[in-house]
């Protein structure tokens, strides 16, 4: 049954407030799709019943399992390839010959959806022989408790396996678990999965070499971009380096931040005073 536009305003006023996500009208069959769902899984009679138990009770639980659902979680291993090739060539590299003092390494991926961005980041790091004996700060983030449950766990299907993983790396880093694959414990303990509104204040947290931001800004307006590109700058090391999404653009919101080429991506670091 169609949306009433009351609710589907109420809806796009909701997901605004709790995760800066902008659901503007035309949107109407997401939501549609995405609550049916929901209310199926919760055994709930219809979307209406579902919207007028979100307004009626004030339950964080049916509000974070709504913002599950309204949140798209699309994403794949060694997602635009790119990104990890500078990471692994360039980036890591230079890291690597400025922290040898300190041998730490801190870098966040802060909308890690189901995993599968971070444990790409993993294996990468896990390559690099001369990160051996480093304390790897590894922390990642998203708004959704049902994707960070999936990060923990680890598990894969086939067909998410097949998008993106080199064939080589399966029998490296993920073992068979009944009709999926599992990532092993070793890159499972390398990482700190952590719940992280990128809307609200953020916790404490030290200050990066590298932040993952990627596809995730696309959701927010541009207020709530230049918002959270400031907070990125706080947060990142004055030479620390920044990944976004490919349509993203940083530096159009916020001056403070430079695009960097390498030769085979691009990445954005905080602009020299
Ligand atoms: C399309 S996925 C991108 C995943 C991954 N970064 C990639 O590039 O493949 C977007 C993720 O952002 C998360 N997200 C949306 N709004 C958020 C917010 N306000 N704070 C933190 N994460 C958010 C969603 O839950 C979702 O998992």
């Amino acid at each position: 049954m169609p949306i009433q536009p009351s609710d589907f305003k109420y809806i796009s006023d909701f997901i605004k407030s709790a995760a800066g996500i902008v659901l503007a009208p035309g949107k109407e069959y997401l939501v549609e799709n995405r609550l049916s769902m929901l209310a199926h899984t919760l055994k709930i009679e219809s979307i209406d019943e579902l919207i007028k138990k979100l307004r009626k009770e004030n339950s964080n639980d049916l509000k974070q399992k709504v913002v599950d659902a309204l949140t798209t979680n699309e994403t794949s291993f060694f997602r635009d390839k790119h990104p990890f090739e500078t990471l692994k060539t360039s980036l890591l590299p230079q890291i690597i010959k400025k922290r040898a003092a300190i041998k730490q390494l801190n870098i966040w991926c802060a909308a890690s959806s189901s995993g599968q961005e971070p444990y790409t980041i993993a294996m990468v790091l896990n390559q690099i022989p001369a990160l051996s004996g480093w304390r790897i700060n590894f922390i990642a983030s998203d708004i959704s408790e049902e994707m960070l449950e999936r990060c923990r766990q680890g598990l894969y299907t086939q067909l998410e396996i097949g998008r993106g993983l080199p064939a080589n790396l399966l029998p490296k880093y993920f073992s068979r678990h009944q009709n999926r694959w599992q990532i092993k414990q070793e890159l499972r303990t390398m990482i700190d999965f952590r719940i992280f509104n990128l809307c609200k204040q953020w916790p404490f947290m030290v200050n990066m070499d590298i932040i993952f931001l990627r596809h995730v800004l696309v959701y927010f307006n541009d207020a709530t971009k230049r918002e959270i590109l400031g907070k990125v700058r706080k947060q990142l090391k004055p030479d620390g380096f920044l990944f976004v999404g490919s349509g993203d653009n940083p530096e159009l919101l916020d001056k403070n931040f430079t695009r960097t080429e390498f030769s085979t991506s691009a990445c954005y670091k905080i602009t020299s005073p």
